[in-house]
């Protein structure tokens, strides 16, 4: 058996396809060369290592993933970020090839809401309207009224007739949040995110005391007691955009770090403090969007692997509520 056959062999098992590369390739010029040759297009997650984001052609928030994934020509999408990201874009564009770097890349979030318990919690409330965050299985979505990013959040929940009962699933900590901004009671499935879950309410206020003009900013998948000592919650691109505008000098920001590589950029004079985690580990680093490196990029462009596949009638049902989400947005003129 060739090295590639039995790599492919072994996709199930790594996740991604586990070739060195040759160590005198240039492998940036290569991935940048493939993107041309195979007329790919590369989007890349806020929360990419910066490497990855200086490849990508298009680097931005969930929602604007989703909306650079409905509009390309490009005949393959190559996803840097997780999985349920990769599986919006394959429902957008049941036709293209969809690869991710390593198919292991997944989310707590996603994991959380299992299709058959959702199915299950959803009966008991069968004139509920259901919102599930876009991180959520394919499999969730063909269960799901209206898709939803954090960017979009208020404006699908204030979409909803009054009259009308609403699930949220999966995460508690941004359906909490919706409750109070937009006054609607929901019912919340019991979702985290294991990366927002770790910031430490304690390290956070020491470290806004020493920092005196700070401005402490959040991302809404973070705990409430964390959000309610935030001057600003927002999705990634919301915090990006704010920590522009702000005319604070230094801010505490509790999301994954890897957005700090745009914020940097965008504004090199401010100072960016990563908000602490409860424990001395790298752990609001999210260990699924981490997995993607240049090497499983590289070996994912040049051999077209691995792919995301869905089933058919998945694409069909689960891509209905994609579609909502994007149509309200553009009406919000989000
Ligand atoms: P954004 O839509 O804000 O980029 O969030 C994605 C995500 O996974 C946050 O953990
Ligand atoms: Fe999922 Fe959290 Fe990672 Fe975002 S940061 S991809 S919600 S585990």
């Amino acid at each position: 058996m060739d090295t590639l056959q039995s790599a492919k062999n072994d996709l199930q098992k790594y996740g991604f396809l586990n070739l060195p590369a040759d160590p005198a390739i240039d492998l940036l010029q290569e991935i940048k060369r493939l993107k041309q040759e195979k007329n790919a297009v590369l989007l890349a997650h806020y929360y990419q290592v910066p490497v990855i984001q200086d490849l990508a052609d298009f680097v931005g928030d969930s929602l604007a993933l989703s909306q650079e994934a409905a509009a390309t020509d490009a005949d393959i999408i190559v996803f840097a970020g997780v999985h349920f990201m990769a599986e919006t874009a394959k429902m957008l564009n049941p036709g293209k090839k969809v690869l991710i770097p390593d198919l292991h890349a997944g989310c707590s979030l996603a994991e959380s809401a299992p299709y058959h318990l959702f199915k299950d919690f959803k009966s008991r409330y069968p004139d509920h309207v259901v919102v599930s965050y876009v991180n959520s299985s394919a499999e969730l979505k063909t269960l799901t009224d209206i898709c939803c990013t954090s960017t979009n959040a208020v404006e699908i929940i204030n979409s909803i007739p009054k009259n009308k009962g609403i699930i949220f699933a999966p995460d508690r900590n941004l359906g909490a949040y919706l409750m109070k901004v937009t006054g609607r009671e929901m019912v919340l499935w019991h979702g985290v995110c294991q990366v927002h879950e770790m910031f430490s309410w304690e390290k956070i206020t020491s470290v806004m005391s020493e920092h005196p003009g700070a401005e402490f900013i959040a991302h809404p998948e973070c705990q409430p007691h964390i959000l309610e000592i935030a001057d600003y919650v927002g999705s990634t691109s919301g915090l990006l955009k704010y920590v522009k505008k702000s005319p604070a000098s230094t801010f505490v920001i509790a999301t994954e770090p890897g957005i700090l590589y745009q914020m940097q950029k965008a504004a090199p004079e401010k100072i960016l403090i990563p908000a602490p985690a409860m424990t001395n580990c790298a752990c609001n680093e999210c260990p699924f969007m981490k997995l993607n490196t240049v090497e499983k990029l590289y070996n994912c462009m040049k051999y077209e692997l691995p792919e995301v596949s869905l089933e058919e009638n998945v694409i069909k049902e689960g891509r209905k509520c994609i579609d909502r989400m994007l149509e309200i947005s553009a009406q919000a003129g989000l």
